[in-house]
């Protein structure tokens, strides 16, 4: 076995080092990888230099690539990869207000699919100067955190999903396709380990089930602003070639926008298929 994996906080998040994903990896590695990214939720691949090709083939490690509704992003000779780049700047549809990709308060991603992502992934071709970093929150411990009868009633709501109105990066056809709402569990549990954890998308949430939608936003919104501490989040910041995984039925993550967007920050997003929420 060549990886080396080390904690990145006390909480979660691992670091790998000595794997090169850009061609066969070990079996031992590949499981050893596995096995962080399950007990560690995010996990930081350092030191890549991947073609896209190979970007595709060395994520088979975690999962399925899993087709993306960011239909305008997506690279045309590898459609399992959106590219995210800050000059790329989108047009609200009705105010005209521009809204740079990446600018998403914290987040679960697609909840408006059936099975929406078990993973994402982000690849960094081209980081900014200075800013820019991704925050993770264990939604697992924010949880936890909650006393047992407060649980006990959010364990009873659903969400309903669906795909934001105001992006410009979704076409017609994919807004079409990817439209219809979903229900997911407000607290979904984790296949592989048990855990629960609070799982949302306020930008996607339309409603809780039975609720109306501005007090659904708003409960969202002061649940959220309580439980995402300091001690819940992992602030990464990111060096070149640092390619990082995490687990989206456990954590919410943001991208922080104190960077200079025409500087250029690109990075290669991938989804890996998910099941149904439970
Ligand atoms: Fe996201």
């Amino acid at each position: 076995m060549t990886v080396n994996l080390t904690p990145l906080s006390d909480l979660f998040g691992a670091e790998a080092t000595g794997v090169d994903l850009s061609g066969p990896v070990s079996e031992d590695d590949a499981s050893a990888m596995r096995d962080a990214l399950r007990d560690r939720l995010v996990l930081v691949i350092r030191d890549q230099n991947l073609e896209p090709k190979q970007y595709v083939e060395s994520m088979r490690i975690f999962g399925d690539p899993m087709r993306q509704h960011l239909s305008k992003l997506l690279m045309p000779e590898h459609p399992e990869i959106a590219v995210l780049d800050s000059r790329i700047a989108n047009t609200k549809r009705d105010d005209g207000k521009v809204m740079p990709i990446g600018s998403r308060d914290w987040h679960t991603d697609h909840t408006n699919h059936a099975k929406p992502p078990k993973m994402t992934v982000l690849y960094a071709v081209k980081l900014p100067s200075k800013g820019g970093d991704t925050g993770f929150a264990n939604m697992q411990a924010a949880y936890a955190s909650l006393d047992e009868s407060e649980q006990a009633e959010l364990i009873k709501m659903k969400t309903v999903n669906s795909i934001e109105q105001d992006v410009g990066y979704v076409d017609d056809k994919a807004r079409k396709e990817f439209g219809a709402a979903q229900i997911h569990p407000f607290i979904r549990t984790h296949p592989e380990t048990g855990k629960k954890a609070i799982y949302v998308h306020p930008g996607k949430l339309a409603r809780f089930e039975g609720w109306e939608p501005a007090e659904s936003k708003a409960f969202v919104n002061k649940l959220l602003d309580r439980v995402l501490t300091r001690d819940v989040t992992y602030r990464h910041k990111w060096r070149p070639g640092d390619l990082v995984v995490w687990d989206n039925r456990a954590l919410l993550h943001v991208a922080h926008t104190d960077y200079d967007p025409s500087e250029g920050r690109i990075l290669h997003r991938m989804c890996l298929e998910g099941d149904v929420p439970v």
